[in-house]
C-alpha cells in the first residue's frame, strides 16, 4: 500500500445572510462524496468550510433586522450547521471568515503582499449616499437606463436593453438605500497588484489544476491583460480594518479565500495531529482542492493563488468547477416552487434520494445539473430500492428463518466475487477524478448482475423443495456477500444507508479495501428495511412549500421582493404618500390554517364596514390561531388585492419582529372599534 496522502478539501463558503438552498447542495454534496471516498480509502482528508460573514449585504441586512451583524452571522450559522448536518455534509470544521483566525491570516498575507510590494493604492471617485454616510456599491445604486431610458435599472447593468455602463452615468441616480440623491466623492483605495502573477498564473493554470473548459476561459482573461483589483472598502463596512489603515476595511472577497485557511488553523487547536504549516508551506506536500461554482472561478483560480504566491504560501493543487442546478429544466424558480431550500426539501424527503441523484448526474464537467424530479423519483426508487437494498431483503429472510441469521461459508458464485473485485479500481478511478456518474454507473450494472443471478438461482423456489435448504443458504450468503460490496462502494454517497447495512450485517465501519474480503459463518443482526420508497406526493408536497415559503414572504412584504432597492431602509416619504394609505382597526373574526401551506393563516377582519379575507405569513408564531379570534388588530385597508394560490388576499395586517415565533401582530388600546382609521 501506498502512503496515505494529506489532503485539505474546501467547499465554497456560503454567505451568512441567506438559506441553503438545494443549487448550494449540490457543491456541498459532491465535495463531501469525495472527502468520504478518500477517507474509506485511508487518506487523511480534512474537509472545511465556514459562512462568509463579512461585506455590506450583511450589514445592512443585520440593521433591517434590528440586530447586530455578530447575531445575524450567529443565528445564520446555526442554521446552516443544521441544514449541512442533516444532509450528511460532514465538515472537519465549519467556522465563519469573522473570526480571530481570520483576523491574523488576513492581516499577515497582506502584510506580506504588502511588504513584496504588491500593494498599489491611489484615489477612487464614488457615488457617496450623504443620508447614509457610506459609500455604495453599484448594487445600491438606481437609476434611468443611459441607453434606453428605461427606470428603476441597477448601478451597472440595464436589465431592459442588457447595457453595461458605470454607475456615474446613469440618469437620476438615487441611493437604493435611502433614496438619496448620491454625490461623488474621492476615497483612498488599496489595490492588489494581479498584473505582477500574470506569467505564474498563465503558467499555473495550464498545469493540470483546473479542468480544460475553465482554463480556456482564464485564458481570455489572460490574455487581455490582467488588472489591477481593489481590496478596500470604506467605513461603515462588516469586516475587518486593514491593518494601519483606520476607516478602510478588506473587502468581503479579500478574506473570504482566507476563511478556507482560518477554518483550518482553528481545527488544528483542537487536533494536535494537524500540522497547519504542513499544509500551507510553500513546499507543502499536501494537497489542497477547492470545489467551487463557475461563477467565482476569477476569485479561486486568479486573485486567489496570486495572493498565496505572493505571500509566499503553497497554491491549491486543483481547483474543481461545477456548473447550476437547473430544476425542470429550468432556472430554480420561487413562483413555480422550484426554488427549494435545504430544509424545506428536509422536512419531506430523505437527504440520500438527493445526494444519490446529484451523484448519479455529476460528471467531472461544468455542465448544468438538471434535477428532473419525476426522473428523481423514479431513478432513486429503480436503483437503490429496486436494485441495491433489494439484493438484501431477497436474501436475508431465508438466512434468518433457515439457518438462525448465519451466512455459510463458501463462494457460490466466484465469478460475480471476481467481477467485484475487479470492478473495484474502476469505480474508485471515476470517484477520485469526481466522475461520480460513472462509478454509479459501474456500481448499478454489479448491482444488476447480483439480482440477475439471484432471480436465475431463486431462492425462493428452492427454499420449497426438499433437501435443497444448503443450496438455499449458499446462494443467500452469497447474495448478502454482493451486497456488502455495493454498500462499500456506495458508501460515499449513502452513509446513512451504509450505516444501517454495517449494523444488520454487524460488522465494523467497512472501508474501500473491505471489498476484497467476504463474510463466511457470520451472524447477522436482524433484517429491517433500509431504504423505502420515494412517494411522488411527498415531492409534490415539497414544491407546494417552496412556492408557499415565497407566498409567506410575499405577505409578509408584499410591497417587495425583499430586496433592498424596493425596500428602503429608512427613505423619507411624502406626507401625501402617507395619507394614502388607509390603515384601519381590524376585528379578527376568524382565523384558521390554510390547507396546505405550513405558514399561512386566512383571516377574516371586520372592518365596521365590511369583512375582509387575508392570508398572512403569521402561522409560525400562532399556531393555534383560534387564540387570535377575537382580538383587535391594525390593516392596510386599501393594498390592491393579491391572487394567491389559496385565494385573493384583501389587505394586509401589521406585524412587528424577525419572523418564526416572533412575530408580534400590533394591536390597539382597548377601546378602539373596528373599521377606525389610524391617523
Ligand atoms: O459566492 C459566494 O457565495 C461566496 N460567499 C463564496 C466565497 S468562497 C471563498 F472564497 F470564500
Ligand atoms: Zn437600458
Amino acid at each position: 500500500m501506498s502512503e496515505p496522502r494529506q489532503i485539505l478539501v474546501t467547499s465554497a463558503l456560503p454567505y451568512a445572510n441567506g438559506s441553503i438552498h438545494l443549487g448550494h447542495m449540490l457543491e456541498y454534496i459532491q465535495t463531501d462524496m469525495w472527502v468520504r471516498f478518500q477517507k474509506l480509502r485511508g487518506n487523511q482528508c480534512i474537509y472545511v468550510c465556514a459562512d462568509d460573514a463579512h461585506g455590506s449585504a450583511i450589514m445592512l441586512r443585520a440593521e433591517k433586522e434590528g440586530i447586530t451583524p455578530e447575531q445575524l452571522i450567529a443565528n445564520v450559522q446555526a442554521e446552516h450547521a443544521g441544514d449541512f448536518a442533516d444532509f450528511l455534509v460532514d465538515f472537519d470544521n465549519f467556522h465563519s471568515t469573522h473570526s480571530d483566525e481570520n483576523r491574523e491570516l488576513s492581516s499577515m498575507i497582506y502584510s506580506r503582499l504588502r511588504d513584496a510590494g504588491h500593494i498599489a493604492t491611489r484615489s477612487v471617485t464614488q457615488y457617496f449616499d450623504p443620508e447614509k454616510g457610506m459609500f455604495l456599491a453599484d448594487r445600491f445604486i438606481k437609476g434611468t437606463c443611459p441607453k434606453c431610458a428605461a427606470e428603476d435599472q441597477y448601478g451597472d447593468n440595464c436589465e431592459k436593453c442588457g447595457a453595461t455602463y458605470a454607475p456615474t452615468e446613469l440618469k437620476d441616480p438615487k441611493s437604493a438605500i435611502s433614496g438619496a440623491t448620491p454625490v461623488l466623492r474621492d476615497s483612498q483605495h488599496f489595490f492588489f497588484k494581479l498584473p505582477d502573477f500574470q506569467a505564474m498564473l498563465q503558467q499555473w493554470t495550464r498545469s493540470g489544476t483546473l479542468q480544460d473548459a475553465v482554463a480556456n476561459k482564464l485564458a481570455e482573461w489572460l490574455d487581455s491583460g490582467l488588472q489591477e483589483w481593489d481590496i478596500s472598502r470604506d467605513a461603515p463596512y462588516f469586516g475587518f480594518e486593514i491593518p494601519g489603515e483606520p476607516g478602510k476595511y478588506f473587502y468581503v472577497w479579500l478574506d473570504a479565500p482566507i476563511g478556507y485557511m482560518a477554518s483550518f488553523k482553528n481545527l488544528c487547536a483542537r487536533r494536535p495531529e494537524l500540522d497547519f504549516d504542513a499544509f500551507w508551506n510553500k513546499d507543502s506536500k499536501a494537497e489542497l482542492y477547492h470545489f467551487i461554482g463557475k461563477d467565482i472561478v476569477n476569485f479561486h483560480a486568479l486573485f486567489w493563488p496570486a495572493m498565496l504566491e505572493g505571500a509566499g504560501l503553497r497554491k491549491p493543487t486543483a481547483v474543481n468547477v461545477h456548473g447550476y442546478l437547473t430544476v425542470n429544466g429550468a432556472k430554480m424558480s420561487k413562483s413555480r416552487g422550484t426554488f427549494i431550500k435545504a430544509r424545506t426539501y428536509l422536512d419531506h424527503l430523505q437527504p440520500e434520494y438527493l445526494r444519490y441523484y446529484y451523484a448519479a448526474k455529476l460528471g467531472r464537467g461544468v455542465d448544468d445539473l438538471d434535477l428532473n424530479l419525476e426522473d428523481f423519483v423514479q431513478k432513486v426508487n429503480s436503483d437503490l430500492v429496486g436494485k441495491v437494498v433489494n439484493i438484501a431483503s431477497r436474501c436475508a429472510g431465508f438466512i434468518h428463518k433457515g439457518n438462525d441469521g448465519v451466512m455459510v461459508a463458501g463462494d457460490a458464485a466466484p465469478e460475480l466475487t471476481e467481477a467485484f473485485i475487479a470492478a473495484a479500481p474502476s469505480i474508485a478511478d471515476a470517484y477520485e477524478g469526481r466522475d461520480f456518474g460513472r462509478a454509479m454507473r459501474e456500481i448499478m450494472a454489479l448491482a444488476d448482475r447480483a439480482n440477475a443471478w439471484i432471480a436465475d438461482k431463486a431462492p425462493w423456489s428452492l427454499a420449497k423443495q426438499e433437501g435443497k435448504q444448503d443450496e438455499v443458504q449458499a446462494i443467500c450468503a452469497q447474495g448478502i456477500n454482493l451486497f456488502r460490496q455495493l454498500v462499500i462502494f456506495l458508501k460515499p454517497v449513502l452513509p446513512l444507508l451504509a450505516a444501517d447495512a454495517e449494523a444488520f450485517l454487524n460488522v465494523a465501519p467497512l472501508a474501500w479495501n473491505d471489498h476484497l474480503s467476504r463474510l463466511e459463518n457470520h451472524q447477522l443482526n436482524p433484517f429491517k428495511a433500509l431504504m423505502s420508497r420515494i412517494e411522488l406526493a411527498k415531492v409534490e408536497a415539497m414544491v407546494a412549500a417552496s412556492k408557499e415559503d415565497l407566498l409567506a414572504a410575499e405577505a409578509a412584504a408584499p410591497a417587495g421582493n425583499g430586496e433592498l432597492a424596493k425596500d428602503p431602509l429608512s427613505a423619507e416619504i411624502e406626507f401625501d404618500t402617507f395619507a394614502a394609505v388607509d390603515l384601519r382597526v381590524a376585528l379578527i373574526v376568524k382565523a384558521e390554517a390554510v390547507p396546505g401551506a405550513d405558514k399561512l393563516l386566512q383571516l377574516t377582519l371586520d372592518i365596521g364596514d365590511e369583512r375582509r379575507n387575508v392570508f398572512s405569513g403569521i402561522k409560525s408564531a400562532y399556531p393555534d390561531p383560534s387564540k387570535l379570534e377575537g382580538r383587535l388588530t391594525m390593516m392596510v385597508a386599501n393594498l390592491k388585492p393579491r391572487k394567491m394560490r389559496f385565494g385573493v388576499s384583501e389587505g394586509m395586517v401589521m406585524a412587528a419582529g424577525p419572523g418564526g415565533e416572533e412575530i408580534y401582530l400590533l394591536s390597539p388600546d382597548s377601546g378602539a372599534k373596528p373599521g377606525q382609521r389610524i391617523k
